[in-house]
């Protein structure tokens, strides 16, 4: 009995792009720029398919450690995509929110994170979760210092803390951690996305670069999801049915 089910969450490492575009003789940043059309024709097929959610991850916490000229080359792609994909997004439908520190981001890139975010606020066909300066220990630490907050103001008792609370801390929504991960870009590695919500998340990895990722990839990804056994620790009975 296999899980047969549609993925109700997709969570994406879109990596790859600088081996794209040195492949090419190119330099990397045309990579960068590539990958978005990537992130749009995948936002487009998941639209079509239906999956409920969609998270991408964009600019890790780490990523900062990279040449100068790559940074804000990303972050100026960043601002220019996002107020350009505005309107389209809006009109797909989809709602789009922005996960990770965006303490550290230019005035620009907070401005076209809240306009979207408000511009499709209501939207309601598709979420998408753009993880921007994220890291999945980042956030962790984050909802750790918050309870901890709340222990030292004498609001919270400490055996009160457990794995449901700690949820209401994270980024996404408690119900919501994703069913598969795709990995583009060869590397066998989670790269600090979604730790804590990834505990029963199906694994997929694609050896083709992110700019080179279609549709047809997406769809081989949901196919082997759909053939695997989720037991999360327990076992099916002969009806298939988690007992
Ligand atoms: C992913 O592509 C994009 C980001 C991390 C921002 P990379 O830039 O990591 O491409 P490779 O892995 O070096 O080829
Ligand atoms: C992961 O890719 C982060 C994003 C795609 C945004 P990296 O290229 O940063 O990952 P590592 O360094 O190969 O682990
Ligand atoms: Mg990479």
């Amino acid at each position: 009995m296999t899980n047969r089910d549609m993925p109700k969450h997709i969570a994406i490492v879109m990596d790859g792009n600088g081996r794209w575009a040195e492949r090419r003789g190119l330099n990397r940043l045309n990579g960068h720029k590539e990958g978005i059309d990537a992130a749009r024709r995948v936002v487009e097929a998941c639209i079509k398919k239906g999956i409920d959610t969609l998270s991408l991850f964009a600019f890790s916490s780490e990523n900062w450690r990279r040449p100068p000229s790559e940074v804000q080359f990303l972050m100026t792609l960043l601002v220019t995509s996002i107020n350009s994909e505005r309107a389209s997004l809006f009109e797909n439908g989809v709602r789009v929110s922005v996960i990770g520190d965006r303490e550290p981001f230019s005035i620009d890139l907070k401005e076209a994170i809240r306009n979207i975010e408000n511009k499709t606020r209501e939207c309601d066909r598709m979420h998408l979760v753009l993880a921007v300066n994220y890291g999945g220990k980042w956030e962790i630490a984050r909802a750790a210092k918050l309870i901890a907050e709340q222990v030292v103001d004498g609001s919270l008792l400490p055996e009160e803390i457990n794995e449901g609370f700690f949820d209401e801390f994270m980024q996404l929504s408690p119900d919501s951690s994703p069913d598969l991960f795709i990995r583009a870009g060869g590397e066998h590695r989670l790269s600090n996305y979604y730790l804590w919500q990834m505990a029963y998340t199906e694994l997929y990895f694609v050896d083709c670069l992110w700019p080179d990722f279609h549709e047809n990839h997406l769809t081989d990804a949901i196919t082997s999801y759909s053939n695997r056994q989720r037991r999360f620790g327990g076992l099916l009975g002969d009806d298939g049915v988690l007992c």
